[in-house]
């Protein structure tokens, strides 16, 4: 039995990290390029249509809308879908509250489904659950770079006329049995923010097959000026629209990160898939579940504790991972999304109770402890930490050894 770190024994993390360098030459030049415009506006520069005639090659899709964040992309598919006040949208409990914020600025009212206790995504199950007759979309979170089962949320969302979203702000490279996440939905939408697999600073993209959902989406992402010039009133703006431009900085490093994109993604699953076999038979460690047919690009790694198998608590077990020199967190957000004070209390703006209180919604929506189980008992057992693709193979085999010392030490003391 080796001795704990947290008690005075070796540390199982005894090389330094694996380091690399995120951005370099190609993104120099591109900037260089964008700067050399003498424009840094993405209509009368190239940067911003380049990125999106790259990246709807990579997706196979046939359009694609560039804008300032991933917040930014999922507002801009709503609106495009056409979620107004008084429609209902189903989204997960445990995401970012970007994938949030444009369903309320719609002054639509969020609606939250459970999630499943493994994979830790909304299923067709429980996105049914939380159907009515005023549900407008789904925001579907790929949680971590795992893909969400959806030719069954495709077929549910079919049958009741529903704009499926993907978010996809943690899941570049993530396949579903084959097909691409973010391609698959009625809307794809990714952020560049700096802590994603890529990133340009901030930014997103929107993707669609559809050409009048592409025309609406433009047009919500750029004030709802026409630039397109389809429509003959074109002064006419027809409803609000934000300002969700890209610009060209930011275009161009988005392209030369998009050469990134796949290495980086391949390495994660290479990663996380080593994590899994090797944890997977440590008694009370649960790790992520990734359908044989799906692949993750694992934007964190996050499995789950059963204290009663493990001999120990959660923060137990963390506290001895940290120790051991593997950073780690336990959970993920601190409390599910609708256990915020703006939900609980329906303060959705400063001072009023809009969207919650309009009269185009006209009945009452519950937030409360106990809405989603299983995504607060997710939070609640979940062990969290970072993977990078500059990982070495010892910093895996590293973190693999610190999980058998303290599930073998808390084993032993059962
Ligand atoms: C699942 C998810 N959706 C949306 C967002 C929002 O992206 P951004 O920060 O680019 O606005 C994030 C960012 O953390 C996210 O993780």
């Amino acid at each position: 039995m080796e001795k704990l770190a947290l008690h005075g024994g070796e540390k199982a993390k005894k090389s330094e990290w694996g380091t690399g360098k995120r951005f370099g030459e190609p993104e120099l030049q591109q900037l260089k390029e964008a700067l050399d415009q003498e424009t840094l506006f993405y209509w009368f520069g190239n940067k911003v249509k380049a990125l999106c005639e790259k990246f709807k090659t990579m997706y196979g899709s046939k359009y694609c809308v560039a804008t300032s964040s991933g917040t930014a992309s999922i507002h801009v598919a709503l609106g495009a879908a056409g979620v107004t006040e008084g429609d209902e949208v189903i989204v997960s409990p445990i995401t970012d509250m970007g994938s949030v914020i444009g369903i309320l600025y719609q002054n639509a009212i969020p609606v939250f489904a459970d999630l499943d206790p493994h994979t830790y995504n909304m299923t067709a199950e429980t996105i049914e659950a939380c159907i009515s007759e005023k549900t407008k979309a789904v925001v579907v979170v790929h949680l971590a770079g795992n893909p969400a089962e959806m030719d069954e949320i495709m077929a549910l969302a079919k049958k009741h006329n529903i704009t499926v979203v993907e978010d996809c702000a943690q899941s570049y490279e993530c396949f579903y049995k084959g097909r691409k996440a973010g391609s698959i939905g009625d809307f794809g939408c990714f952020s560049l923010n700096d802590f994603k697999h890529i990133s340009a600073g901030d930014g997103g993209m929107v993707l669609t097959n559809d050409e009048e959902s592409f025309y609406t989406a433009a047009g919500f992402a750029d004030k709802n000026y026409d630039r397109y010039q389809r429509d003959v009133h074109a002064s006419e703006i027809p409803f609000i629209a934000p300002n969700y431009r890209m610009n060209e900085l930011t275009g161009a490093v988005g392209l030369a990160q998009l050469d990134r994109v796949e290495g980086i993604c391949a390495r994660r699953n290479e990663i996380g898939m080593r994590l899994t076999e090797a944890l997977k038979d440590l008694p009370g460690v649960y790790p992520p579940e990734v359908k044989d047919y799906n692949k993750s690009s694992y934007w964190f790694y996050m499995l789950r504790i059963d204290e009663k198998e493990a001999g120990c608590t959660r923060e137990e077990f963390s506290e001895a991972l940290a120790a051991e020199g593997i950073p780690n967190q336990p959970g993920y957000i601190p409390f599910c999304v609708y256990m915020n004070k703006l939900f609980l209390e329906k303060t959705g703006y400063m001072g009023t109770h809009a969207p919650f209180d309009s009269k185009y919604y006209g009945k009452e929506i519950e937030y409360k402890a106990g809405l989603c189980p299983n995504a607060e008992e997710i939070l609640n057992t979940a062990i969290r930490f970072g993977i990078s693709e500059f990982f070495t193979d010892t910093d895996v085999e590293e973190i693999i050894h610190a999980f058998r010392k303290v599930s073998a030490y808390f084993q032993s003391k059962k």
